[in-house]
């Protein structure tokens, strides 16, 4: 008996520090919250043959090409507040700790210097406990850090997860892949790529880009040439009008307009339906480079939902987490609204979605008809809210800010890879869309069917 009780001290103290009461809206319960971002503000990832702009210019964040510099970092710190305002400060919700506890959230990078550092700055905003503020008791120094002077005042470092960026098909969606290039190629044989890249204002862009940046500049590689213009502008203003006297805001204009034709192109938008070689352009070009992301969104919820009705210990993990956070990059935030329906609202007037630009999924349960939702939040840019609902905008959510969990799973069945990206990618897809060699293939299935079941028997 006294056992009991002595044992039972610490366990009822460790829970009531780190219960936290449901979180109820009328008869909806949240469940889980995903979170998908963009990384912050950061240097050019490469640049075009005559810039004078090297990359000994780009001192900021560790140096070099295509880092995280201190304003994306400050963005994704202020990215972390706001997420901890609504999901931690009870603004409107009290749904996560207080504190940072491992089994409740989980944070995954693509394995890039400025994701990793945009999901490390936005941590420092959501656990961050400079003042001290807000967390009372118990003590966290000695417990989430070290209380020794040189730790950086209330600094709780948190884990930030990736995988190797090759193998990375889930957030990394431009990384190579074969079968990715090959339906690409497919698509710029239809008239619709063709005529686009054919367009005589459209060559005669190129042809001037070409002779202003000293290399072939084409649709494919605009991007770069956009890239670097925007961001050196935005750093270097007087450097920049003497090292590119060329550059006009209208010719920037139109820069944009191309590279945001050819990146919808890319994933898929305008080609819905467009038939090569027997294959659905638009819907492949969407199923490889969002399908698996959209699948693993919505097997996080369904399992969610699946264990919010057994304690068995194969949910114990499930029934914890309540936070996953994806640290990715703009490719990929576009590649899920491209195949949601909503790319059009990723930024307006046009183009990929801008620094710190975050999609969050809230799961939903309705507690009286256990029926799930999700509801799709989007935070455009650093000066943003997290009060943007985009759900009703999704075609088959009719409207709604809650939308049933079998709209998504409509989106997942439908856009799923047709196996592991590291396999499907090295797929031929042409040898098997032509029907006579998949009637072939078929044939030879049976036939090697037929032989183990009768040789089994
Ligand atoms: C609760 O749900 C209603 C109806 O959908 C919505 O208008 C309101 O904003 C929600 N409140 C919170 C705090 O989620
Ligand atoms: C502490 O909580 C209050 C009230 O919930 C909130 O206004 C404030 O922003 C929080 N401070 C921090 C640093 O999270
Ligand atoms: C990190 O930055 C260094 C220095 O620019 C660079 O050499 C390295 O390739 C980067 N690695 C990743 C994964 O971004
Ligand atoms: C909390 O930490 C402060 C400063 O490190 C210390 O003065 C105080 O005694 C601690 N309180 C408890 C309850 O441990
Ligand atoms: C575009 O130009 C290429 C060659 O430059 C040609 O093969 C193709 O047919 C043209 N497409 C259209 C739609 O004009
Ligand atoms: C290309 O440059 C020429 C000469 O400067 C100019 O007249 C023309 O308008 C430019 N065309 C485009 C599409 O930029
Ligand atoms: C909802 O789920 C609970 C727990 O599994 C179950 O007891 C209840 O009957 C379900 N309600 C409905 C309306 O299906
Ligand atoms: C955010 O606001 C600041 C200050 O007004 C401004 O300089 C910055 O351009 C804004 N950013 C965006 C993406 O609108
Ligand atoms: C499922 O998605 C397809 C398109 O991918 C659509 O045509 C169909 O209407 C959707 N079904 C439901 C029930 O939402």
């Amino acid at each position: 008996m006294m056992r009991v009780v002595l044992y039972s001290i610490p366990i009822l103290l460790f829970q009531c520090i780190l219960s936290t009461a449901d979180v109820m809206n009328g008869t909806m319960k949240l469940m889980m919250v995903q979170a998908l971002w963009r990384h912050g503000d950061r240097t050019p990832t490469e640049t075009y043959h005559n810039d004078q702009f090297t990359e000994a210019y780009w001192i900021f964040g560790g140096g070099g090409w295509g880092q995280l510099t201190p304003i994306g970092m400050r963005q994704h710190m202020q990215l972390g507040q706001k997420l901890r305002a609504r999901y931690v400060n009870g603004q409107p919700y009290a749904f996560l700790k207080k504190r940072y506890d491992q089994q409740e959230i989980f944070v995954r990078s693509t394995d890039k210097n400025r994701t990793l550092l945009s999901a490390f700055s936005n941590m420092v905003g959501m656990y961050g406990n400079l003042d001290k503020e807000n967390v009372t008791e118990p003590n966290v120094t000695d417990i989430d850090y070290p209380d020794v002077i040189g730790w950086p005042a209330g600094f709780v470092p948190i884990p930030i997860h990736t995988i190797p960026d090759a193998e990375d098909h889930l957030l990394s969606v431009d990384n190579a892949c074969a079968l990715q290039d090959t339906v690409w190629n497919m698509a710029k044989t239809t008239d619709i790529v063709s005529s686009y890249f054919n367009r005589s204002d459209v060559k005669a862009l190129m042809g001037n880009l070409t002779n202003y940046c000293g290399e072939d500049i084409n649709p494919e590689n605009l991007w770069i040439l956009y890239n670097a213009l925007k961001i050196e502008k935005q750093y270097y203003p007087v450097d920049f009008q003497r090292f590119t006297p060329w550059y006009t805001d209208s010719l920037f204009e139109q820069i944009d307009i191309v590279n945001s034709q050819v990146q919808d192109f890319q994933n898929g938008l305008g080609l819905e339906g467009v038939i090569v070689n027997g294959l659905d352009i638009g819907k492949y070009l969407r199923k490889i480079r969002g399908g698996t992301l959209v699948n693993d969104i919505y097997n996080h919820m369904n399992r969610k939902t699946e264990c919010s009705s057994s304690d068995g210990k194969e949910c114990a993990y499930t029934k914890r987490m309540k936070f996953f956070a994806y640290s990715a990059h703009d490719t990929t935030l576009y590649a899920l609204f491209s195949l949601l329906g909503v790319a059009h609202l990723a930024v307006q007037p046009r183009g990929y979605p801008l620094y710190s630009a975050c999609a969050v999924f809230e799961q939903w349960q309705d507690t009286k008809s256990n029926e799930t939702f999700f509801k799709l939040i989007y935070h455009r840019h650093e000066n943003d809210t997290l009060n943007y609902v985009l759900t009703s905008g999704i075609p088959g959510c009719n409207g709604n800010d809650y939308c049933p969990l079998s709209v998504l799973k409509n989106y997942s069945d439908t856009y799923k890879p047709e196996m592991e990206m590291n396999q499907w990618c090295d797929y031929n897809i042409l040898s098997s869309s032509s029907s006579t060699s998949s009637a072939f293939s078929s044939l030879l299935i049976l036939t090697l069917f037929y032989l183990f079941v009768s040789s089994s028997k």
